[in-house]
């Protein structure tokens, strides 16, 4: 059987699936092409992460497609019930990379509260002509240890990131309508481990009480934060995006950050991915990456390994 890995796959789920006797495909076919090559090729699986795009019309000309898997969490790049009512397979690997989004969302607060974001663009360009300039601009640095972080939106994501907030010292509340009540275990290197219970507050209740928040909800039809939302929010708040863009309002954020509403924020997903707007590429308070949450190779392997655990269980 042969699996195109069309946005690539790491070297663990390659081999596993290959000592299943699958032939495993890494080429990257252009979008257009897609339909032609599947068909060519009697491809059974398709695998991607959210470049590729799998909609009706592809899964209707492709007969040979028997398994769509998604290496990552969200499917929006796939038209999945569809694919499922006409009997395809549809599989994700949603665990795979909470931890390793959990930490980027921290490099953004811990680089925020330092300036790092904005140091790393002018000590190349004035390190050494403005060196003590910078060092005061750069000097009403804070730490995170006592401040109160909100999670919004506490499934996998939003739980690996409470954990970490755990391990650096700052009180958690978090918001999420399906999940009312937790406990959550924070392992530590030693084997041993803490229970902390948590309680859902109301969206408002942890808009006015965080000194940080993080978003960790699904794409949606809305802003789940908005011009409202950030006028609930304390004075000098900061704020991370590694959910989906599209669920922060982006013009909104920049008036919340021209008035000091908001101190800085961290963004690694944008609404309009993957041309994101100069006004937010180009803004000094706003800490960026392009859209590399799961993107350490820990979480590839995780995700390879399966992704490959999955189809062959499926497939053979
Ligand atoms: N940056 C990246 O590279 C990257 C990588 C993986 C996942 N993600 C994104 O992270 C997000 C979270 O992923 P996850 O695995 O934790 O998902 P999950 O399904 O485990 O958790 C999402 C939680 O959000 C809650 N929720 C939904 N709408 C809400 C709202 N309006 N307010 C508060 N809570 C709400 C749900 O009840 C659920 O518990 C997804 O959007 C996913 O696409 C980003």
């Amino acid at each position: 059987m042969k699996i195109l890995a069309n946005d690539g796959i790491a070297q663990s789920g390659i081999k596993a699936l290959e000592k299943s006797g699958f032939e495993v495909i890494t080429v990257t076919v252009a979008q257009e092409q897609l339909e032609s090559y599947i068909n060519e090729n009697k491809i059974d699986g398709l695998l991607v992460r959210s470049a590729t795009k799998v909609r009706k019309e592809l899964i209707d000309q492709c007969p040979s497609l028997k398994l769509i898997g998604r290496g990552g969490v969200g499917m929006d790049n796939i038209d999945v019930d569809y694919a499922r009512e006409k009997g395809l397979h549809v599989i994700n690997t949603p665990a795979a990379s909470s931890a390793s989004v959990a930490e980027l969302v921290f490099a953004h607060f811990f680089g925020g509260v330092r300036y790092l974001h904005d140091a790393n663009r002018n000590m190349p360009l004035e390190g050494d002509s403005k060196f003590r300039q910078l060092k005061k601009s750069y000097a009403g640095g804070t730490e995170l240890r006592g401040k109160t972080l909100g999670v919004i939106g506490f499934g996998r994501i939003g739980k690996a990131t409470a954990k970490l907030a755990i391990g650096v010292g700052m009180k958690v509340i978090y918001h999420d309508p399906l999940i009312e009540k937790v406990t959550l275990e924070v392992p530590f290197f030693d084997g041993r481990s803490m229970a902390f219970n948590f309680q859902s507050l109301s969206m408002a209740e942890v808009l006015k009480a965080s000194d940080f928040i993080t978003l960790h909800v699904p794409a949606q039809k809305g802003y789940v934060i908005a011009q409202k939302e950030f006028g609930l929010m304390k004075q000098g708040v900061a704020i991370v995006n590694a959910a989906r863009g599209g669920v922060l309002d982006e013009v909104a954020l920049v008036d919340a950050l021209e008035t000091g509403k908001v101190a800085f924020a961290g963004l690694d997903v944008y609404e309009s991915e993957p041309s994101p707007e100069i006004r937010i590429l180009m803004h000094p308070k706003i800490s960026l990456t392009p859209h590399i949450g799961a993107a350490t190779g820990e979480a590839q392997s995780r995700i390879g390994s399966e992704l490959a655990e999955q189809i062959i269980s499926l497939l053979k």
